[in-house]
């Protein structure tokens, strides 16, 4: 029989199709589950796997892949699609995508299949990402194909004996180090806040504040409070740490690529909290028209990390100016957290552009103010100018 690769996660969507991949198609299927620090059981998600008849399953640990080529440029691009949601499921696809072409090649399978539905951003990630890798692989996507909704999976998946978790039942969850996507159920009304039990890192009925400070090496989080860690202990960590003040909840109302707008829940306490700081020591070492011109650069990344397009060339592009940017992004940023609310109270960088002899209102100050008036007079003929023409036509 031919074989297809199935990128598994041991839920819902995908369990239901190993049986179709079987019983529709005639096909080996082979599991693929992907570490990207989902904190799953993964020998659960390998039993769960056998029990379907999987002819083989694959565990693949891509954690500190996803860390160094994934999570890093994210936040070096401060990246936050509609300035609000930190990409962790966007940026985690098109690795998985690559993880299960490499596997499909190693096992002469020749087509890969996902539970994507056909609504969302996720079909877009891996088909475009699995077509720019290898064009000759057939890509099998059965709930796009069958039109399948979840009541019909539930049902299918009861009448074949698929074992479904009860959270499972309640939300669809997409996990990984990087945070957490969690829609469906309840949250589906726009007017419902999300429950308590949506959230697994963030803790609401804490009302007392406290601070984090975060080092960075040339754009890259190297140390909490001073204590130096490797970045996927420190996301780890800093989920926690924020979390426990009530930070990382975003709740917003989100553009998806197939035209549709959806009500996204997330958490991400460490993502939101990193992605200020180092957003934060930026405007401390980069020039105004860096920050000017980076700003529509991060902006053109979160777009296209969003849309499926990470392996456009433009993307590469971005990273190469994005990452000569970082050479100076280096200091440490102290946050001051509450109720949920997270700001910026400290910071002190080698690199810093602050010059406090010039800023001061104190008597010590270098900057002549006298200058100001000739540079002020100048810098204004382009609008006083206009004014003037405007009104001498209206008269
Ligand atoms: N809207 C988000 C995105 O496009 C989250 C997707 C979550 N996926 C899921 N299978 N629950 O990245």
């Amino acid at each position: 029989m031919n074989k297809v690769v199935l990128a598994f996660s041991g839920g819902l969507d995908t369990s239901v199709c190993v049986k179709y991949l079987q019983s529709l198609h005639n096909l080996d299927v082979i599991t693929l589950t992907v570490d990207v620090g989902q904190n799953d059981d993964f020998k659960d998600i390998n039993k769960v796997s056998a029990d379907l008849g999987a002819v083989e399953h694959v565990y693949v640990d891509a954690k500190q892949e996803f860390l160094n080529d994934y999570v890093t440029p994210a936040i070096q691009a401060n990246a936050l699609y509609q300035q609000k949601y930190p990409l962790a499921t966007a940026i985690a696809r098109p690795l998985i995508a690559k993880k299960a072409v490499e596997v499909a090649r190693e096992h002469n399978a020749n087509a890969i299949s996902h539970g994507c539905t056909g609504k969302g951003n996720d079909q877009v990630r891996f088909d475009i990402a699995i077509r720019s890798l290898n064009p000759n692989l057939n890509i099998i996507a059965p709930i796009r194909d069958m039109n399948l909704t979840r009541d019909k999976e539930l049902e299918y998946a009861n009448e074949n004996n698929i074992k479904i978790s009860a959270v499972a039942k309640k939300y669809s969850i997409d996990e990984n180090l990087w945070g957490r996507a969690i829609e469906g159920g309840s949250l589906e009304n726009l007017e419902n806040e999300p429950p308590d039990d949506a959230f697994k890192f963030v803790k609401q009925n804490n009302t007392s504040a406290g601070y984090v400070s975060i080092g960075f090496e040339r754009g890259v989080p190297i140390s909490i409070d001073g204590t130096r860690m490797e970045l996927g202990l420190l996301v780890k960590k800093l989920n926690d740490v924020a979390g426990a003040f009530g930070v990382g909840i975003i709740d917003h109302i989100e553009d998806r690529v197939v035209g549709i707008k959806s009500r996204e829940v997330y958490e991400a306490p460490a993502a939101l909290v990193l992605v200020e700081a180092h957003k934060d020591l930026e405007k401390l070492v980069l020039t105004h028209n860096e920050l000017r011109f980076k700003f529509s650069v991060d902006d053109q990344w979160a777009w296209l990390a969003y849309s499926g397009l990470w392996l456009d060339p433009l993307l590469t592009d971005l990273n190469a100016f994005i990452a000569k940017t970082q050479e100076r992004v280096t200091g440490e940023i102290k946050i001051k957290m509450h109720n949920g609310s997270y700001r910026v109270v400290g910071r002190k960088s080698t690199f810093s552009l602050y010059d406090n002899d010039a800023i001061t209102y104190m008597s010590n100050s270098n900057f002549d103010q006298r200058l100001a008036s000739g540079f002020v007079t100048l810098w204004g003929l382009q609008s006083s100018a206009a004014n003037k023409m405007i009104s001498k036509n209206k008269a």
